[in-house]
């Protein structure tokens, strides 16, 4: 049986009993910032659950696209090592709104199972939570489950909760048996990490609110909320033993297979990128984009993450995005607004990818040598350090590469590392640049901002906060840079240095101050995309509406000055002054002339 056919047979098996068939709701939770993405059907039912909202029909049904690759239920780490965990998959459910409860929702469970879709009872597993005696006697004494097929679990089992805090309750999971041929033990025994028994449905009956202080007070009224795994259901009807080779799948990995010229259909990596296509594609659908925070910086992971295995297949060129089509042709149907945005999506991973691609190369061949030589089992603290904080490479991702090659990480010897790192930069936040730099064998700067906000130049010095000298720009902190050729405007006579920044392909540099030491510019900031190193040509731009607020307040100083001069005489002279872009200072001696030049002193800009 279709996945499609099995999405639709389930719906309307719950229609045909007064179910209320509700659409998938976003990726992103609505007004709900306990969660970080839609994690279960629930999801956009938690109000009525908790007596907050009224709905007209208290039964519903859905079939729910869900990521679990962040929060409270994480999968990302487990794709690509068991055969059934995914970052995007759709859950199947029946909800009731006080109305019917364990009983009901066992009945469904199993009658849909096994006669609608005609299951074996055999082949089923059950379990309830250790002191749930009502849902136990429900499937022992009027279901007939075999009690050998039966078992009672603790909270980590059979306790849902939707997050740390929200409705929850204990449940009860109906799990299938692949058979011996697959490793793996029944629920709660040790081996129960393996392949063989899959939970397929779990049914939380939903009687509690969790509250952020811990305490659980009992919903208004009981009631369900179950989730049935519609790839794990497909995989069983489909009578393989992988959700990777359910008709979703299958032909989404062999595009993928063609897109990354890869000939071994069975490469795990070709796994991993389609799981990942399809939360990456329907995250872009909901509005996420890729970022350094929150659900952004969960994307941006997950994108890394497949694109890593892009070049673990030995592709070269940006990949990633080519699949959007495939996944559009595979799931277009059911999701009608993937189809919609998919040239949006495509350009978002498009853009993404080859902003990553360099820090990939870079951070791979170093990566790769350290391994080769390793002795032991350990990636030393310094080096995954100096991938993330240099080359902008993502301690998760090697993380990942280094469980491949059965390796761990010093994470102790990282986290030191850090903490030298970020002493260094309170430091250089008070440093004063023009007193501390070996400058020796640089020739002085060529200054050209007083004709031009513009320039192209080369770095030919970079300098980190304590005054090493650099190849390459790192990915993370603040550093200092000499330009041969510079537009920006050095502080001196109480006038601040330019900001602006350097672009160089994708490659950008924020500006945030201009110093100068013996007619050598130095300038102040950070790398916020790309790869910079010695030698490169840059384009140097000053923040303009910036230089020029700096520039009217220098000349709002000398018109100044020639105004008090002209009210109160030729005694003011100007002792100093301050010209930033919002503010000016003006600085003068209320005593004659005469009386100055007697205690010598001398006029300044
Ligand atoms: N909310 C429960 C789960 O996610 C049932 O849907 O397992």
């Amino acid at each position: 049986m279709k996945s499609a056919e099995i999405r639709q047979k389930f719906l309307n098996y719950f229609a045909a009993r007064d179910h209320e068939i509700m659409p998938s709701s976003s990726l992103v939770p609505a007004n709900d910032p306990t969660l970080l993405f839609t994690n279960a059907g629930m999801v956009q039912f938690k109000d009525v659950f908790l007596g907050d909202e009224k709905r007209e029909r208290v039964r519903a049904t859905s079939s729910q696209r869900c990521v679990r690759a962040g929060g409270k239920h994480n999968d990302l780490e487990n794709v690509g090592y068991t055969a059934r965990h995914h970052t995007f998959f759709e859950m199947l459910g029946n909800f009731s709104f006080g109305d019917y409860f364990k009983r009901g929702a066992i009945q469904f469970a199993w009658e849909f199972l096994t006669e609608e879709l005609g299951l074996q009872a055999d082949r089923l597993w059950v379990t309830v939570y250790q002191d749930d005696d009502e849902a136990a006697d429900i499937w022992l004494n009027e279901i007939k489950v075999d009690p050998a097929r039966f078992s009672r679990l603790g909270e980590k089992d059979n306790f849902w909760a939707m997050g740390d805090t929200g409705p929850c309750g204990p449940c009860s999971e109906i799990f299938y048996d692949h058979g011996p041929d697959v490793a793996g033990g029944p629920p709660g025994s040790p081996d129960e990490d393996g392949d063989r028994y899959i939970e397929i449905w779990n049914l939380v009956f939903m009687q509690f609110e969790r509250k952020a202080d811990g305490s659980m007070t009992p919903l208004p009224k009981p009631s369900v909320d179950t989730g049935a795994g519609l790839e794990r259901i497909a995989a069983v009807l489909q009578q393989v033993h992988s959700n990777y080779e359910i008709d979703l799948f299958v032909e989404l990995i062999s595009d993928i297979a063609q897109i990354t010229g890869t000939t071994d259909l069975q490469n795990n990596s070709l796994r991993v990128i389609a799981d990942h296509i399809r939360s990456c594609a329907f995250l872009g659908v909901d509005g996420v984009t890729p970022s350094n925070e929150g659900r952004g910086y969960v994307l941006r992971r997950i994108i890394r993450r497949a694109v890593r295995h892009g070049y673990r297949l030995g592709v070269k060129e940006v990949f990633f995005y080519k699949v959007v089509a495939s996944l559009a042709r595979v799931m277009g149907e059911a999701y009608p607004e993937l189809l919609e945005r998919q040239t949006y999506v495509e350009k978002m991973l498009n853009e993404e990818e080859q902003q990553f691609a360099r820090t990939l190369e870079n951070g791979m061949t170093i990566l790769e040598k350290a391994i080769k030589e390793l002795s032991g089992t350990v990636i030393a603290g310094e080096t995954v350090f100096k991938l993330y904080d240099t080359y902008g490479f993502p301690v998760d991702l090697t993380a990942d590469i280094a469980r491949e090659h059965n390796l761990t990480l010093d994470m102790s010897g990282f986290e030191a590392a850090m903490e030298i790192q970020r002493d260094q930069a309170r430091a250089a936040s008070n440093f004063s640049v023009v007193e501390k730099l070996d400058l020796e064998g640089l020739e002085k700067t060529v200054f050209t901002g007083y004709s031009s906000l513009q320039t192209e130049a080369q770095i030919v010095a970079i300098f980190s906060p304590a005054n090493e000298k650099l190849d390459i720009v790192p990915a993370n902190g603040e550093v200092l840079l000499v330009l041969d050729t510079t537009t920006f405007y050095a502080e001196s006579g109480g006038q601040i240095g330019d900001s602006g920044w350097l672009e160089s392909g994708d490659a950008r540099f924020e500006i945030s101050d201009t110093q100068k030491q013996s007619e050598i510019f130095i300038h102040r900031g950070r790398l916020t995309s790309g790869h910079l190193r010695i030698g490169d040509s840059v384009r140097a731009l000053v923040a303009g509406n910036k230089r020029s607020a700096i520039t009217l307040n220098h000349s709002a100083t000398h018109l100044m000055n020639a105004a008090l001069r002209s009210v109160l005489g030729d005694h003011v002279l100007q002792k100093g002054s301050l010209v930033e872009a919002d503010r000016l200072r003006f600085d003068f001696p209320m005593v004659p002339l005469c009386l100055l030049k007697k205690f010598g002193a001398s006029k300044s800009r």
